[in-house]
């Protein structure tokens, strides 16, 4: 692959429910960055939930959103912690430039992990369904290959506390002063 000019923002990826929020908060606090988080940023700006955003705009609405924002970090000077939402990374254009914004990186989590943490949850469109752990099964098959391709760093998350995963992106980081 050709050398990449990375910015200096840390782009978390992974499925919903890896981590990706809370994990860039505690990042945050130990790298003195500030952090950010896309779905926020989308909410926030048209002033509704997601599952609103998809119920009345649809998807497709909802993924130009993320591709505009993305632009929007790169062509910024920003020095920050994006927690993306978990399908930010599928679309092509969304690749180049999330690997253009900073050091990726990836927090992969197998299905049961997930379903285990979101079966209760209400706020992810695309798991209102009759077999939602199917349908992570599917995703996380079809995404799996474009997380690792963009990623610079892959923590799995299965089994380990968010300590843990934190201490595994410090230190490729090289920036963990526990030691
Ligand atoms: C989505 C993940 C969600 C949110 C939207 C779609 C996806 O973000 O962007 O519901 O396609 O995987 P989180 O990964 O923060 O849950």
């Amino acid at each position: 692959m050709a050398k990449k000019v990375k910015k200096d923002n840390v782009m978390l990826i992974g499925f919903m429910g890896s981590g990706k929020t809370s994990i860039g908060i505690k990042l945050s606090y130990k790298l003195q960055t500030a952090v950010e988080d896309t779905d926020k940023i989308i909410e926030d700006r048209e002033k509704m939930p997601i599952t609103e955003i998809f119920e009345k705009m649809g998807e497709g609405y909802f993924r130009n959103l993320e591709t505009k924002l993305l632009t929007e970090i790169y062509n910024s000077d920003s020095k920050r912690i994006y927690s993306l939402g978990g399908g930010t990374p599928v679309q092509l254009q969304n690749q180049a430039l999330i690997c253009k914004c900073g050091t990726v990186i990836y927090l992969k989590a197998s299905p049961e992990t997930i379903y285990d943490r979101l079966k209760n949850d209400k706020t992810r469109p695309l798991l209102m369904c009759e077999d939602p752990l199917g349908r992570i099964k599917g995703l996380i098959e079809y995404r799996s290959p474009i997380y690792e391709r963009c990623a610079d760093f892959t923590v799995c998350v299965d089994g380990k506390d968010q300590n843990e995963v934190l201490e595994e992106i410090l230190n490729y980081l090289g920036a963990n002063n526990n030691k």
